[in-house]
């Protein structure tokens, strides 16, 4: 595996590969990989010939008082991942090499970047497509790779690429979880023994809701409230649950039949997300 930290390599090693007109597929991260990131360069190898993969820990993309800092760095362990994985080349920029100077430019996906998570980040969707969109321009793959998990980032991520008419496809993988539910995240490393064994609450939460859904249930006021009931007597301190149209993330009219419920909340000093789609007859 080729390992770059400069934009001018970079653009040097891709020009080589593209003179032998090969496929690039790109899958960005922030490192500390585990095996929901090692599943989508599964799924970029199915699509390329030849796999990028990215680590930057986007300074941006933190809000105020959040774990930039404190955020794990792992990149001797990631590159033997990726390694065998069987990854071709992985950049992993530094800071100045990424943002040399503070942007001025950034992109803005609003509305779908204010709801849900966004109304607890503010800025962070944007930072996000700025920071993506900058990894597309370095790496021009003809595919990116992105995890359900986060699925309004994906979905901003899609609606980016539409309206600005990027000549990339994408394609997301479905959430690699634990054995008890757990979706694999960075973060759950600052869960606590005990608040490990609650943390698979947040995820049977949203089973339930889907359950109910599925069984008929059009009150999802009362849904959203019972479940996030549940979740603070379990220990959890949830930012929002919500039932919403898959389609666009606003809350479901009358008749709408493919949903997604997604969650946000804090165990401890960890904040967990999930979300789980649900089509109703
Ligand atoms: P990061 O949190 O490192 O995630 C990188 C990619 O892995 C994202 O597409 C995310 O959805 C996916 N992923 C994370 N956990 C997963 C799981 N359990 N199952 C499947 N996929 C999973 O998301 C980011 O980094 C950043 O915001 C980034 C897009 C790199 C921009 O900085």
């Amino acid at each position: 595996m080729i390992i770059i930290d400069s934009v001018a390599s970079l653009r040097k090693q891709l020009g080589d590969w593209r003179m032998d007109s090969v496929r690039i597929v790109l899958v960005p991260t922030m490192g500390n990989l585990h095996e929901g990131h090692l599943k989508l360069m599964d799924e970029a190898r199915l699509h390329g010939e030849r796999v990028v993969a990215s680590i930057f820990v986007n300074p941006t993309q933190f809000c105020e008082g959040e774990d930039f800092l404190g955020y794990p760095r792992t990149l001797e362990k990631d590159t033997s991942q990726l390694c065998s994985r069987g990854v071709d080349l992985l950049f992993a920029p530094s800071r100045s090499e990424l943002h040399p100077q503070s942007l001025l430019t950034t992109v803005m996906v609003p509305t779908l970047s204010d709801l849900l998570c966004g109304e607890y980040r503010p800025g962070h969707f944007s930072a996000v497509a700025t920071v993506v969109l900058k990894l597309f321009n370095m790496v021009q793959p003809e595919l990116s790779v992105f995890g359900e998990k986060d699925f309004q980032q994906l979905m901003v991520i899609r609606k980016m690429v539409a309206d600005l008419n990027l000549p990339v496809q994408i394609r997301s993988v479905a959430t690699v979880r634990e054995p008890d539910g757990l979706a694999l995240s960075s973060r759950n490393c600052y869960l606590t023994e005990s608040e490990r064994c609650c943390a698979p609450g947040l995820y049977r939460a949203l089973c339930h809701a889907v359950d109910s859904l599925s069984k008929g249930c059009s009150d999802f006021g009362a849904l959203e409230n019972q479940q996030k009931k549940d979740l603070r007597a379990m220990g959890f301190r949830p930012e929002y649950f919500s039932v919403r149209r898959r389609s666009d993330l606003e809350p479901p009219h009358a008749g709408d039949t493919e949903l997604v419920v997604l969650a946000a909340a804090w165990l401890g000093s960890a904040r967990l997300i999930d979300n789980k789609a649900v089509s109703i007859a």
